[in-house]
């Protein structure tokens, strides 16, 4: 078998890529090594910026996204017992789009069944090889065969336990790592969201957010120990917990319902330099990872693979390879920035056992700057709606 560009992983990395290199004529084969339905039931992010917004519209998959995705014009950030909106729209005359990446994916899934793009579900032993010479190829086992799809280029789009990053010479690629004492403990339910917007609240407790799907569907979060269990978490427990750390007047109409999902996510930043090793070009989560505070992995995966299939392009319809080469040192000059705003936010509204007084002293400090100065609001919301690409 042969393709142009092999991609394995079909995240919305994975298909995103696909659906743009498809769109240019580029043929592309995906490999998976879960099946799709196991893909659409994993929930994780919520909120879109407005560069991957106009991705999704450019790869031709926005129409539930324009008539379902919810459009939000600011934030409320909790402390004190108080709530304190931040006006993303007058501030920089941008919002975010609320929106789930199970539903980005399912849209994703149906434009390329749609084109009849290849799509190989629970792939096993999937291997990339050659990419260090002229003649990459993937090797993967599929319903009992042993398939070998050669190809020009190989995406490594398979998330951060994937087997592309691993695959590389740990000498060639330098990572830096910082996990956080903590995971977020995250809650799906089908009731009416607590307030119309997101809140973001710091207590002594901990951190808790108020996201939502849908005008019906809520998706809540609390700070947890890094060791906790789901199990140690019943439903009665997790909305009595959550409601400790919101403002009274917010705890009060909290709407709790049975969980439809109930899972913790550790913290992480994590990144890998370069991006790029020889024909294999790693996107997503493969590459990086942000703790989910400032709503920005999925919107550096769409990022990052804008970059790719603009260098792909480039590469095909006009034999030109500088976009290629800037591949990495430009995603990683946007993923940098990306890091610095999660690391910020993420320190500034969590609990963090170990520092003693000072950084609680700290965090309240600069929450009150926060709230008296246009200038710091302006440098919040700017990175929370997306820098340019
Ligand atoms: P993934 O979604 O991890 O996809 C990788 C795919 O590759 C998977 O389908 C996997 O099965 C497959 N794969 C792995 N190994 C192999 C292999 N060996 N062979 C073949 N296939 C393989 N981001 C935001 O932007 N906004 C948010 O609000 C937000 N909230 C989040 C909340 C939580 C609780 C979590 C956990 C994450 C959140 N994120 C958020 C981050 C976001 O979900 C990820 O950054 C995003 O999923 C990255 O997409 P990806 O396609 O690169 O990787
Ligand atoms: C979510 O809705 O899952 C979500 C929203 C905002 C975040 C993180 C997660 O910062």
């Amino acid at each position: 078998m042969r393709t142009q560009v092999a991609i394995i992983g079909a995240g919305p990395s994975g298909l995103l890529l696909g659906q743009l290199l498809l769109k240019a004529g580029i043929d592309n084969v995906v490999i998976e090594q879960r099946s799709a339905d196991y893909v659409l039931t994993r929930i994780r992010a919520g909120v879109l910026e407005r560069t991957t917004v106009e991705q999704l519209a450019k790869a031709g998959v926005d129409a539930r996204l324009r008539e379902e995705g919810l459009v939000h014009e600011g934030t409320e950030i909790a402390f004190g017992g108080e709530l304190h909106r931040i006006d993303f729209k007058a501030l920089t005359g941008h919002a975010v789009t609320v929106y789930g990446q199970t539903e980005v994916t399912r849209d994703l899934m149906q434009a390329r069944a749609a084109v009849g793009g290849t799509t190989f579900y629970e792939a096993s032993d999937v291997t990339p090889l050659g990419f260090d010479g002229a003649t990459p190829s993937v090797r993967f086992k599929h319903r009992g065969e042993e398939v070998v799809l050669r190809c020009d280029f190989i995406a490594g789009c398979d998330g951060y336990h994937g087997i592309c990053r691993a695959s590389v010479p740990e000498t060639a690629l330098t990572t830096f790592e910082k996990v956080y004492p903590f995971g977020w403990l995250g809650l799906l339910a089908e009731v009416p969201p607590v307030r119309d917007e997101l809140v973001y609240a710091r207590h002594e407790r901990g951190f808790a957010l108020c996201s939502q799907r849908s005008r019906t569907r809520s998706r809540y979060y609390v700070q947890v120990g890094m060791d906790e269990r789901v199990e140690n978490w019943s439903d009665q427990a997790f909305w009595d917990e959550l409601r400790r750390r919101l403002p009274a007047h917010v705890a009060r109409d909290v709407v709790e319902g049975p969980s439809l999902e109930k899972s913790i996510a550790p913290l992480r930043s994590f990144v890998t330099e370069p991006m790029r090793f020889g024909t294999l070009f790693l996107a997503g989560d493969a590459a990086h990872i942000v703790p989910p505070t400032g709503a920005k992995g999925l919107n550096l995966a769409a990022s990052d693979v804008a970059y790719l299939a603009e260098g792909l392009e480039a590469h095909y319809r006009e034999r030109r390879d500088a976009e290629l080469d800037a591949y990495s040192a430009r995603a990683l000059a946007r993923i940098w920035k990306a890091e610095r705003f999660s690391w910020w936010f993420t320190s500034l509204m969590h609990r963090f056992p170990e520092d003693g007084g000072f950084n609680a002293r700290m965090q309240e400090a600069e929450l009150a700057y926060l709230v008296g100065s246009p200038a710091a609001q302006v440098a919040l919301a700017e990175n929370y709606v997306g820098l340019p690409l």
